[in-house]
């Protein structure tokens, strides 16, 4: 008695040349049907497209492929319904499925996987799993930019103190230190639509690694999926995740940009800053100070940037040392990468949303800009203009600073006299240069933080978007 009859109805279709079933206990082990259930379209779509190139090159008859393609049609359905029964004897989606088909419509079902393993399936599946993904993901970073456009544009000419060791640096538009987080996003899009570009390349006709005996057209199958290409290698195709690692590192820098962003929400939000309120709908408040009002969805999306560099770890070390070809090792590629998509998701689209509800308090932006010298550099920059060399203007301009703090007063408040005792090349003009909105006006090189320059940049922003 084979381990297919001691098992009764449900053994696996490999089960023939065992003497045994396995033990429960190794049965859930190996089983991964609890989480590649998710690629139950992907792995339809796959076998839709398989079926069709095995009738065009002669494989399959008309009658099989009209019965597969009915009873995938009904699986579908099955599962969009969520009526589906999913068997944990059946290991994985792709053996689910099959056993479902070959129940519906018979011998037909069981002609499906002729020159096909799950290897080159799984493959299959995974990368158009992820080319969707990505797709929605560049939709998602779309939407956060245009509302950080949305923002920058009422706060082009808001004057923030710019930090640099988080110690004030000098006056920028609160819109430009925006548009810094708009180009991060524009990277991070490039970096996804370049994976997706290598990735999509079908796997599909590799089988279980060295190719199939029977006359398949690979082109074909690749087409009506929609990849602009076949993989070369048929070891390659079913062995390496390499399109999966990568996505997760470009997935890792987008959520390190998104923490970056969070950390300075959060500060930002601290009385001791006062910058900004997070609208009540995106806060917290404690069980035990009733004071407090917590920013916890922008610590929740730095917090989650761990789990996301976490996952870009786990499959770079699961693919390390691999030997070709496919190995049981890369069934768990998936739930670290599952988990990267549904995290990035997430924390764009609540990303996005919160930016709605951020108020913004120019004026104690404007008051923390006013009290760390911030025009210093200015006022080097104009004795330059006066042809003083740059490190003297430097120099003289720490001596003013000192000044200042012992009158514990800003730069622009000292009297003409007071600040020519420390270069008598110091005019009535130097006041224009000392004030914020005169230090940032005077940044208007492309690129720079002059009000005018940052709404350019954000109407040439809009127009790539
Ligand atoms: N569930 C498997 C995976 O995710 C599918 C491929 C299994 N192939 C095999 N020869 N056991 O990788």
């Amino acid at each position: 008695m084979s381990a297919n009859e001691k098992a009764g109805g449900k053994s696996k279709p490999w089960s023939g040349r065992f003497s045994e079933p396995v033990t429960d206990l190794v049965k859930r082990f190996t089983a991964s049907v609890a989480f590649d259930q998710r690629l139950a379209e992907f792995d339809i779509g796959g076998s839709l497209a398989h079926a069709r190139m095995l009738h065009a090159v002669g494989i399959l008859t008309k009658t099989d492929l009209a019965a597969i393609e009915r009873g995938l049609a009904q699986i579908l359905d099955e599962i969009r319904a969520g009526g589906f029964v999913w068997s944990l004897d059946l290991e994985d989606v792709h053996l689910n499925i099959e056993r479902r088909l070959t129940d519906l419509v018979g011998d037909a079902g069981k002609r499906l996987h002729t020159a096909r393993s799950r290897n080159d399936q799984v493959a299959t599946d995974v990368r158009l799993y992820l080319r969707a993904s990505i797709d929605h993901l560049l939709a998602l970073i779309k939407s956060l930019q245009r509302a950080l456009l949305e923002l920058a544009e009422k706060h082009a000419e808001t004057v923030m103190p710019g930090f640099t060791h988080l110690q004030v640096a000098q006056p920028v538009s609160f819109g430009h230190h925006l548009l810094a987080y708009f180009e991060m996003l524009a990277r991070d899009a490039q970096r996804l639509a370049d994976c997706r570009k290598r990735l999509n390349k079908l796997p599909l006709g590799a089988a279980a690694l060295a190719g199939t005996s029977f006359p398949i057209d690979r082109l074909m199958v690749a087409k009506e999926l929609g990849f602009d290409g076949v993989c070369e290698n048929s070891l390659d195709a079913v062995s390496d995740r390499d399109f999966a690692i990568e996505f997760c590192a470009a997935a890792a820098l987008v959520m390190t940009h998104l923490s970056r962003f969070c950390e300075e929400l959060v500060l930002w939000m601290s009385p001791r800053f006062g910058f900004i309120d997070i609208a009540d709908r995106f806060c917290t408040g404690s069980s035990i100070m009733p004071q407090k009002k917590n920013p916890d969805v922008a610590e929740l999306i730095r917090g989650k940037t761990g789990r996301v560099n976490g996952h870009l770890v786990a499959l770079l070390t699961l693919m390390k040392a691999q030997p070709l070809a496919y190995n049981k090792d890369n069934q768990e590629d998936k739930e670290p990468l599952f988990d990267t998509v549904d995290t990035l998701t997430m924390s764009l689209a609540v990303f996005a949303e919160m930016l709605g509800g951020v108020k913004v308090n120019a004026a104690a932006m404007r008051e923390a800009a006013l009290q760390g010298y911030a025009t210093a550099t200015d006022l080097a920059d104009y004795l330059v203009k006066k042809g003083v060399p740059f490190r003297e203007a430097h120099e003289a301009v720490a001596q003013a600073v000192r000044f200042a703090e012992t009158r514990n007063c800003g730069l622009a408040e000292l009297r003409l006299p007071d600040l020519r005792q420390f270069s008598p090349l110091i005019g009535k003009d130097v006041f224009e240069a000392l004030t914020l909105e005169g230090s940032m006006k005077s940044r208007s090189h492309l690129g720079g933080t002059a009000p005018t320059r940052v709404k350019a940049a954000i109407a040439k922003a809009r127009k790539g978007l």
